[in-house]
């Protein structure tokens, strides 16, 4: 097992990397109450939940499971968690446990941030996207029918527990939707990571153990290492959102669900790439190398046909990075560096938008 820490001061805390993790018990010196929630859904119940309950038998432990899906990441599902915390009488003390991909872990973490004002947190991410990002840094939040994630907090879990073993059943989609925002790393900060994921892509599509867990470390480190610098995103925390303006509003534009996350980002990083050559940073020939990548991936780089450039606009207007009103997007100085959030004149968004679906 290898064990990351996120450096938060009071708050730090660690994560735990390894096969069969659910089996070790390493809940016990995270949980301090006796009271605990599992806040999970109806695919992972069947799936996961007795595995974890069985590291619980020392608690009093309450489920409540979740419909699954984007499109129930909403305000009133985190109300039916906090009615059903009400109504079992759960304190002050007591623990969340969020089983499940990055839904569930947005919404659990948000209902414990909310909870009597804020009840600690683990999380037990799921999915190989829930590993490599959602799970680590404390977002959390749901989304709004004008907006993805627009409804949240910063609150940190008291540890992540990823069992990488249960990435078995996990389907082939969801695994290159994860694998997206394992690129992201490489694209933002490290490009030894991106030319050992152009060189390893297969081994993780056929999901070799080794090169799975060297994908999940390496991205859980430069998560970590970024979180630590910026936990609430002031500055450089916002690199990890290339590709979301792009991405978000496809989310939202599509409607929520319709194109996974990850595809919807895979995307999104291409465009943002796009722009990064019309202001001068990347060339054709490193736009052409970020997309090969993702399709190598099996990700789809098209973006939706249906989808105008205003509405683009209009969504992109709407997200949190920007600022007085200015749209502002992450773009990349070179493949391996990323720059802080730049505001882009809606015009030069518009043409990147309109080139990129003429492609
Ligand atoms: P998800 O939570 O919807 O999970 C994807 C699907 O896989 C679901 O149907 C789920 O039930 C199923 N599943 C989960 N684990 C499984 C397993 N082991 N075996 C079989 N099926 C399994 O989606 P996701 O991609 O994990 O997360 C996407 C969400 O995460 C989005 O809402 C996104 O906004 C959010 N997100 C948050 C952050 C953050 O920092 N908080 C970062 C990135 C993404
Ligand atoms: N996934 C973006 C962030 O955690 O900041």
């Amino acid at each position: 097992m290898k064990q990351l820490q996120v450096a938060l001061g009071s708050r730090s805390y660690p994560i735990y990397i390894g096969e069969n993790l659910f089996k070790d018990n390493l809940f016990e010196q995270h949980i301090k109450s006796k009271q605990v929630v599992i806040v999970t859904n109806t695919t992972i119940e069947p799936l996961y939940l007795a595995l974890v309950m069985q590291q619980l038998e020392a608690y009093q432990v309450e489920t409540i499971v979740l419909p699954d899906g984007e499109n129930y990441k909403t305000l009133a599902y985190v109300e039916t968690i906090f009615t059903f915390l009400l109504e079992k009488k759960f304190s002050r003390n007591a623990t969340l446990c969020a089983l499940g991909g990055g839904v569930i872990g947005d919404m659990g973490g948000f209902a414990a941030a909310c909870y009597q004002r804020g009840i600690a947190f683990i999380q037990i991410p799921t999915t190989l996207l829930a590993q490599v990002d959602s799970s680590v840094g404390g977002k959390t939040g749901v989304n709004h029918i004008l907006g993805k994630n627009m409804i949240g907090a910063f609150h940190q879990p008291q540890a992540v527990i990823i069992d990488t073993q249960v990435l078995a059943s996990l389907d082939d989609r969801q695994l290159a939707a994860g694998i997206a925002e394992v690129i992201k790393y490489g694209l933002i900060r490290d490009i030894e990571f991106f030319i050992w994921l152009e060189n390893n892509i297969e081994k993780l599509l056929l999901r070799d153990s080794a090169a799975l867990a060297f994908a999940i470390e390496r991205s859980c480190i430069n998560k970590a290492e970024i979180v630590s610098q910026d936990e609430m995103e002031t500055g450089i925390r916002a690199i990890l959102n290339f590709g979301h303006t792009f991405g978000h509003a496809i989310e939202t534009g599509m409607g929520y669900g319709k194109y996974l996350h990850g595809e919807a980002i895979a995307i999104g990083m291409c465009q943002a790439a796009l722009l990064s050559q019309q202001l001068g940073y990347l060339t054709a020939a490193d736009v052409l190398r970020i997309k090969n990548i993702f399709e190598k991936t099996g990700l789809c780089v098209t973006a939706p046909k249906d989808m105008s450039a205003q509405t683009y606009v209009e969504l992109m207007s709407v997200d949190k990075k920007n600022i007085n009103g200015d749209i502002r997007v992450i773009c990349l100085h070179a493949i391996g560096t990323a720059c802080l959030p730049m505001a882009v004149e809606t015009s030069l968004l518009m043409q990147v938008l309109n080139s990129y679906n003429a492609d």
